[in-house]
Formats: C-alpha cells, structure tokens, sequence
C-alpha cells in the first residue's frame, strides 16, 4: 500500500514544476503511510567552487539567490552522508552528534511535502568542516540524493537541485560534476561542460582552520542591508556570469581568469563595505594572492578565488599546477594544500 501511494505521487507530481509541487499539501495525509525500513542508503557529492559568486538572496523562504553563478565541481574532496532509519532525527558530523538547525529545518520541509520517515544522518567530510571548504553545498547535495534514494522519491537529478538549494543555494550546484551554472528562473543548476573538456586543476590552500564567525546567510543579509555596493554587485553579476558561459564555451582562460577574479573582488568589496564589515581574510590570504598574482605576471596560468573564508582556491591549467603547489605550499606547508581535478556527480554508492 505505501509503495502504491508512493508510485501515485510520484507520478501525479510529474504534472507539477518542482515548486509548485513543493508547495502542496494535501500528499501530506500519505505521509504515515512509509514503512519502516532496515537498511542504510549511502550518497556521495563533492564541494563545489564558484568563479562567478553568488552572495545575496532574492528570496530567503525559498533560498533563491540574488546573482546567477558559476562553479567547478571538485574531485577528491567529497562528503559520504548515510541514512538510516531511526525513532526521531539525529545528525552526526564527523562521529560527533550535532544539533544543526540548517539540516533540521531542510529536513522538516522535505517532510511537509513528502513520505520520509525518522532518519539518523551520519555524514562524514574528508576534508575540514565548516572552514570556508563548502562542506554544507556537499552536505546537502549527499544528504538529498540519499533521501531521494531511500524513500524513492523519483526526484530527476535536475528537480534534486532546486530541493537542495534550499538547503544552501550553492549545494544545488553541486549535485552536477564539471563546470555548472545556477541562474533563474528555475534556480536549478544544470551542467555548462562535462569534465572531459577542460581538465583544469583547483589546488587548495587552507590558510587557517578556524571557524567563520559569520555564516553565509546572515553575511549575506547584512550586506543586502548595509553595503552601498550591493546594488552595483547585482546589477552587474547577469553580464559576468554571460561573459563567463563565453569564456568557457571558448576555453579562454586569460578571459576566464579576468572575469574570476573580479567576480571574487567584487563580491569582497561587497563584504568589506558592510556594517559591521564582514572580513574573512587573514594577512596568508593575502600573501597567497600575491604569489598567485606574480605567477600570472610571469606566463604562468593560474588565477585565484576564495568565498566566505580566508580559504584559497587556485585554479590553473595541468601544465601550471606542479609550480602553483610549489608557491603555495611554500606558504602554508605541504599538509595544507588540496590537488583536486574537476569532480562529478553527486551519487548514490
Ligand atoms: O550557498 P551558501 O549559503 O553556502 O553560500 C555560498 C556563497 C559563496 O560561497 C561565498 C559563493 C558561492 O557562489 O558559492
């Protein structure tokens, strides 16, 4: 019986966009209709950086970003989130059980609108948590797709993106490997280019460990509430990010270094005008910017990023990444630097 409803619902729901369907009610009266079951369902996805940002969201219920966005899925970094069924909701993070209100209330609103049960969560990160690494865009993305999974859901893997934006926008992003845009009116991400066709390289450089004081959300309020330069930073973001699908599509890294970068910078100079003013940088940040500014000066095909963190990313070609490990572990040791190559798809294993 609760294998029929799931089947009706799922099929019914196809009449309906993603939205509206998460917007109706009345499937709740089937949602005790789950069996319990005793196996785990495992999912994997991997974190994603931005080269063109998004920061400021257009609408916080529905999590809907302010600016369209570009990102790289990242190989080798990944988060594994299992989930069993349990008498009441429990979240572990790394072996460490946590009261985390984001993945709480996403769980919540998934269960307004569909027949999932009690759930443990065990997610593990392989690379460090909650230090500006984008742990929550592969959280959600693995903690989505396991859902999807468990309880049958029969979500596409385009409608999984719009469920996981809520979670935390840039998570949508990362239920697709290679390069992936996020942009309206759908707000579900979709694939720019598969990873066979630009092999770059992101490597990592973790200049400190702590914690960021201020999460993305409440950051991004502040600033839409307090930075004189949050208007210009929307109004230019829809031409970056369509000269950016252009310097992909043309593979013109010099292009796509450009236009990274001063998304990066735009999006700082939007956090440092706020008030109080949002600093996420440290004195490495910086000094890691300038070997990678120097590098570029020299030939060297490497440009850098970082987001709500002091984290940097650098992205370079193949030929390049040997000498930007070099620099940069120069900096901050050899045991802070991450090689990853372009990642896939979020995935059930
Ligand atoms: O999706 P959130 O809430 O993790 O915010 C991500 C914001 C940035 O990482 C700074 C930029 C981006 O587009 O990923």
């Amino acid at each position: 019986m609760g294998s029929l409803l799931l089947h009706w619902i799922y099929h019914s729901r196809r009449r309906e966009s993603i939205d509206s369907w998460l917007n109706f009610s009345p499937w709740q009266t089937c949602l005790q209709t789950h069996k319990k079951v005793n196996h785990s369902t495992t999912a994997i996805a991997h974190p994603n950086v931005a080269l063109i940002k998004y920061w400021g969201k257009s609408d916080r219920a529905e999590n809907i970003p302010s600016t369209p966005s570009i990102s790289i899925t990242l190989s080798k970094l990944e988060t594994k989130t299992t989930i069993t069924e349990a008498d009441i909701d429990t979240i572990w993070i790394n072996h460490k059980k946590v009261n985390d209100k984001k993945i709480l209330k996403f769980i919540s609103q998934i269960r307004e609108k569909t027949a999932i049960a009690a759930i443990k969560i065990n997610t593990e990160n392989n690379f460090p948590t909650g230090a500006g690494l984008a742990s929550s865009a592969s959280g959600f993305a693995a903690l989505t797709t396991a859902l999807n999974k468990h309880f049958s859901l029969g979500f596409t893997q385009n409608e999984l993106s719009a469920i996981a934006r809520k979670g935390s926008a840039s998570s949508a992003r990362s239920i697709f490997g290679g390069i992936v845009s996020l942009q309206g009116p759908s707000w579900e991400a979709a694939i720019v280019e598969q990873n066979s066709s630009w092999p770059l390289k992101v490597i990592i450089a973790k200049t400190s460990s702590e914690r960021k004081k201020v999460g993305s959300s409440q950051g991004m309020e502040l600033t839409r509430r307090t930075s004189p330069y949050y208007e210009p930073w929307i109004r230019e973001a829809k031409s970056d990010f369509d000269d950016c699908l252009l310097a992909i599509k043309e593979q013109d890294f010099e292009k796509l270094a450009e236009l990274s970068e001063r998304s990066c910078l735009k999006m700082i100079g939007t956090m440092l005008s706020t008030s109080p003013p949002l600093i996420y940088w440290n004195p490495t940040t910086l000094e890691c910017i300038q070997a990678i500014r120097k590098m570029r000066d020299a030939g060297t095909a490497v440009f850098f990023t970082t987001d709500a963190g002091p984290q940097i990313k650098a992205i370079c070609t193949p030929e390049s990444a040997k000498e930007v490990t070099k620099s940069l572990s120069s900096i901050v040791g050899p045991t802070n630097i991450f090689g990853c190559e372009i990642g896939g798809n979020a995935r059930i294993v």
